[in-house]
């Protein structure tokens, strides 16, 4: 596939530079002629393309061929416009210059076509984000909008462009497309109001009607016939077979909504457009009076509705004019032909700035907004796109003729300059031997047409504006005084034999470098003043249409100052794009039609001839064979390749021009393919430098590695610096920080500890400065060791030492800190408990420091009982009666002769004590009786009863021991109330035995309880040591 494809390829040669007989037209034109057989319909002259235009559908610009060319070098690959594209995006993208693509040739030859495709592979190559790619599609969008309303059908071009073009498209650091530009040079409005044979007005008219929703019409007032609307039947063809109104209708009303029209705009704008279909049915006719007047009422309500202004003014205004006779103004009528004629003006006008208006709206929605990037405008760059209306030639042709072909005079000019001659002065300069290369300069063309005081235009505008009668005739006459004799114009008049029969009486004839134009001359003064009533100004000027609004101003009415006429517009719209281009570093395209019938496969090798002729191409190709392919400044050609020679690589320090000859000669250049020049370097075929570009992409990995290593490095030491930096001053601050917070904590210390010993010193001295930190913080700390360490419980007796100030208040607060405690433990008391110490009271009272056992005891609660109640005798308790037994306990009773132990029961009741022996009541002790009880101190449980030896009724002194002896006692003398009759003997007791007798028990501390009869018939108790006091 690909080989059969490569060998198609090579039909003929793909660069008329290996043409073998490059001088040869013929060669020439038969190399064009078999390769459009192939349907090959590109090939290059050097880096030109020449385009033939196959009128048909070659299926060579889908996506993969995109792909295909895409960083492709230039000669690889077989020509093709997407070839030109890529160089240029390429060369955009490395030099970082704005580039231009300058497309031309003759109406109908391909340009537009050509434009269109180059900007499509830009929308589809080149990388974009989602912000982007809205300005991608709008970009591409543009195009069917301002086709539809500045396009249309002529005999030369179904989709000929009635305007000019140029686009320029902004590329941002990335290669990614963030904007655009357009320029519109001067419509054909004649076409609005009139159309040659087999010509059609503006696709939009035909789209609207073809296309618009039937409500959508009615609201407009229109129908969907073309035939009815005068201003598109002139050239009696409203039905094209090449195109489809009705799709490109919808295209163009989708493309309007990408591009972001509002729904008003839309409506504003096809309510002009309605508006110039109701103007070309508006009829006049002769009122009463013979006055002019408008016959047709119907379109003048649309009119009025349409263009948002006032039905009566508007009807005054297109019947009338205003004139300013000796600084009154007079309003006067209009003829027929004047009225019909204002009409037309209205139309072309209201059509022309509303066209203007679009192309701004465009401009404004395709503007670049980004702020951020515009702040960095040098990071972006440019290809412009010139599609501009070809060279035509018609049966008729007029003024506007006269523009396009006199634009593309300049344009051929400007080719010339940058191709033809620059390139040979260049040699020249650059001191490279040269044979000049002949070559038809058009500068004179330019010249004859736009030269002051003497040229074509300035004689137009100086006929316009002269006073008297001027009219086409005087201006023609004007013309042949002025130009008569110059090569390139001829008139009827001035010409002789044969020519005189080719150009009419009211015609005059220019040579163009493409050919022989026979323009009438009818309308051109009209025309280049472009005259529109003022009264039908001031009417429009108060539209509500708001695109109306914009394109009429109302200072155009006050002003005085003559507009600029056309011509001189025009003139000066082509000067400053011919500006442009010049900054720009251009490509070309040169388009050739093959037939003027749009037919496919036909090559009418006379057009060919003439097109290839005019267009230079044979010079073009003797030039680019002769000279060099492409030439850079030393300094340029060494940045650019000096890492492939180790000689330049990193930096060259001798001459440039040594440099770079040691480039080339480590590079291998030939001598036949470069010559070195004074400060450049010429490089003769495109190959060696290609050649010498793959080298460079080859060397690029290892240049970006070495780059990205160094830069990497740099970037890790500074960010490592930084960070270091960084370090030290936290650091240093927080140490700074952390030493003065310190250094603040020792003199705060230090102060205190010098108030401290100052107030130490001071400390019985009265308060005074010196010492009222101490004793504050005396006082303080006496009181927090209080807080903190207060006294536990009641029986608690610490307290912190007082600070001489606070003894007194020490003392109260001691004082209130016991009552509190006990408060709350008496609180805290349950009454067996206070019971319970209630006795224990009255044991301490009795014994306390008295009793050796006494201690022990202490903690020992005291029982309501030590008997419970089966322990007691029935028989006892009956005898007892009344008298309820509220305390019972075991003793031992020692008899009061011989002292012999027997076991008893102590009971106590409210009054009296009985001594118990199993069931028999031994004795009763009346507590009234009852004179004391006596024990020893020792801790022995002996206990004597003393009662009166002279009571019958009572027996004598009881010697008693017993277990409890302290809680016995105490309850003992708690009930009988003999609490003061205690007595605590040290080492006897003497005790009662009977009438008179006394006995007496001896105690002494032993190691164990002992019992016995001592001397003298007293008894002996020895009573175990415990604690000794
Ligand atoms: N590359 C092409 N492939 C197919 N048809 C083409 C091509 N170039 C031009 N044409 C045909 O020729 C017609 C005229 O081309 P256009 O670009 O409008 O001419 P110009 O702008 O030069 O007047 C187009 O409508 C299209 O039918
Ligand atoms: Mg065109």
């Amino acid at each position: 596939m690909e080989s059969t494809l490569t060998a198609r390829d090579r039909v003929g040669v793909q660069d008329f530079v290996l043409l073998e007989n490059y001088t040869s037209e013929a060669a020439f034109i038969e190399n064009l002629r078999r390769r459009f057989g192939e349907k090959l319909i590109y090939t290059y002259i050097g880096s030109v393309l020449v385009s033939v235009n196959p009128y048909k559908d070659l299926e060579i610009y889908s996506k993969a061929h995109m792909e295909r060319y895409r960083g492709v070098s230039f000669y690889e690959i077989s020509p093709h416009i997407y070839a030109v594209s890529d160089n240029t995006y390429r060369a955009m993208r490395t030099e970082r210059r704005d580039q231009c693509i300058l497309i031309s040739g003759e109406s109908g030859a391909g340009k537009t076509e050509a434009s269109k495709k180059i900007l499509q592979y830009y929308a589809t190559t080149c990388p974009v984000t989602d912000h982007m790619s809205t300005i991608r599609d709008r970009l591409l969008q543009s195009n069917p909008v301002l086709e539809a309303f500045g396009n249309a059908k002529t005999l030369r071009n179904d989709n000929s462009s009635r305007f000019g073009k140029y686009m320029d498209v902004q590329f941002d650091f990335r290669g990614a497309p963030i904007g655009g530009h357009i320029l519109n040079y001067l419509l054909e409005k004649s076409r609005v109001v009139h159309q040659n044979h087999g010509e059609r007005n503006f696709h939009i008219f035909y789209q609207l009607l073809e296309g618009g929703e039937q409500d959508q019409l009615s609201k407009l007032g229109l129908e969907r016939n073309a035939q009815k609307y005068h201003y598109l039947v002139k050239g009696c063809c409203p039905r094209v077979s090449s195109i489809n109104d009705k799709s490109d209708w919808k295209t163009v009303r989708k493309a309007l909504t990408v591009i972001g029209f509002h729904e008003e705009e839309v409506e504003d704008l096809l309510n002009i457009i309605a508006s110039v279909l109701h103007l070309g049915n508006t009829q006049f006719g002769e009122g009463e009076d013979g006055e002019t007047q408008i016959t047709t009422e119907s379109h003048l309500t649309y009119l009025s509705k349409l263009l948002g202004v006032d039905g009566p003014a508007l009807r005054e205004a297109l019947t009338h004019k205003k004139l300013t006779a000796k600084g009154e103004e007079m309003i006067g009528p209009l003829s027929f032909e004047q009225a019909v004629a204002a009409r037309d003006a209205l139309a072309k006008a209201v059509y022309g700035r509303a066209f203007t208006w679009l192309v701004a709206k465009i401009n404004q929605s395709l503007a670049f907004k980004d702020e951020v990037y515009n702040s960095s405008k040098g990071s972006s760059s440019v290809i412009g796109l010139l599609d501009i209306y070809g060279f035509e030639v018609f049966q008729h042709n007029s003024f506007e003729q006269f523009c396009i072909n006199y634009c593309n005079e300049k344009l051929q000019q400007l080719f010339i300059k940058l191709t033809l001659k620059s390139e040979q002065e260049e040699y020249e300069a650059e001191g490279i031997t040269w044979e000049p290369v002949k070559y038809f300069d058009n500068k004179i063309i330019c010249d004859l047409v736009e030269e002051k005081h003497k040229g074509f235009i300035s004689i137009l505008d100086e006929e316009c504006l002269r006073p008297g009668e001027p009219s086409d005739i005087s201006f023609l006459e004007k013309l042949e005084d002025t130009l008569g004799g110059h090569a390139h114009f001829v008139t009827h008049k001035l010409a002789n034999g044969k020519t005189r029969k080719a150009v009419g009486r009211e015609e005059f004839r220019l040579i163009h470098y493409a050919g022989e134009v026979n323009y009438t001359v009818n309308g051109f003064l009209d025309k280049n003043t472009d005259l529109l009533y003022r009264n039908l100004k001031e009417v429009i000027c108060q539209s509500d249409n708001q695109i109306l609004s914009q394109c009429f101003h109302r200072e155009e009415v006050t002003t005085q100052k003559r507009p600029e006429t056309a011509a001189t517009q025009f003139k000066n719209s082509l000067a400053k794009l011919i500006e442009i281009l010049m900054s720009k570093e251009p490509s070309y395209v040169r388009c050739i039609k093959p037939n003027d019938a749009k037919q496919s496969g036909r090559f009418d090798e006379a057009l060919v001839r003439h097109q290839v002729k005019y267009l230079g191409l044979m010079e073009n190709l003797r030039v680019r064979r002769a000279g060099f392919a492409y030439r850079r400044r030393y300094e340029a050609f060494l940045q650019r390749y000096k890492s492939l020679c180790p000689g330049t690589w990193p930096n060259w320090q001798g001459r440039l021009a040594d440099g770079v000859a040691t480039l080339v000669q480590h590079l291998g250049y030939k001598a036949e393919e470069y010559k070195l020049g004074k400060t450049k370097i010429f490089i003769r075929f495109p190959k060696t430098l290609f050649t010498t570009e793959d080298a460079l992409e080859a060397r690029r990995p290892a240049l970006a590695l070495t780059l990205q290593t160094s830069w990497r490095g740099y970037r890790e030491r500074a960010k490592y610096h930084r960070i270091r930096n960084a370090v030290l001053v936290i650091q240093s601050a927080w140490r700074g920080m952390k030493s003065r917070r310190k250094a603040r904590r020792r003199r705060h210390a230090a102060e205190i500890i010098r108030k401290f010993i100052k107030g130490f010193i001071y400390r019985h001295y009265e308060r005074c400065p010196e010492n009222e930190y101490f004793l504050d913080h005396q006082r303080f700390s006496f009181l927090m060791t209080l807080v903190r360490n207060p006294p536990k419980s009641v029986l608690d007796k610490s307290w912190p030492v007082p600070p001489p100030s606070l003894t007194e208040a020490s003392e109260h607060l001691c004082r209130l800190c016991m009552q509190n405690m006990m408060r709350a433990y008496c609180r805290r008391i349950q009454p067996e408990w206070k019971k319970q110490m209630e006795q224990k009271v009255v044991a301490s009272q009795i014994f306390q420091d008295q009793k050796d056992s006494y201690p022990q005891s202490v903690p020992k609660l005291f029982v309501a009982s030590r008997l419970d109640s089966e322990e007691f005798n029935l028989k006892v308790i009956q005898t007892l009666g009344n008298d309820k037994v509220k305390y019972g306990v075991a003793v031992t009773k020692y008899d009061r002769r011989g002292y012999k132990a027997r076991p008893r029961q102590l009971l106590l009741t409210s009054s009296f004590a009985v001594l118990v022996a199993e069931a028999k009541l031994k004795q009763r002790i009346d507590y009234t009786a009852l004179r004391s009880i006596s024990v020893s101190s020792l801790t022995d449980g002996f206990m004597v009863l003393h009662v009166p030896s002279e009571d019958n009724k009572q027996k004598s002194d009881v010697v008693l021991q017993c277990d409890h002896v302290i809680e016995v006692v105490t309850k003992l003398a708690t009930m009988a109330d003999k609490k003061n009759k205690v007595n605590i003997s040290q080492d006897s007791i003497k005790f009662a035995v009977a009438r008179g007798k006394e006995a007496v028990i001896d105690f002494t501390s032993g190691p164990e309880l002992k019992v016995a009869k001592g001397k003298k018939g007293h008894l002996l108790v020895t009573a175990p040591q415990l604690n000794p006091r």
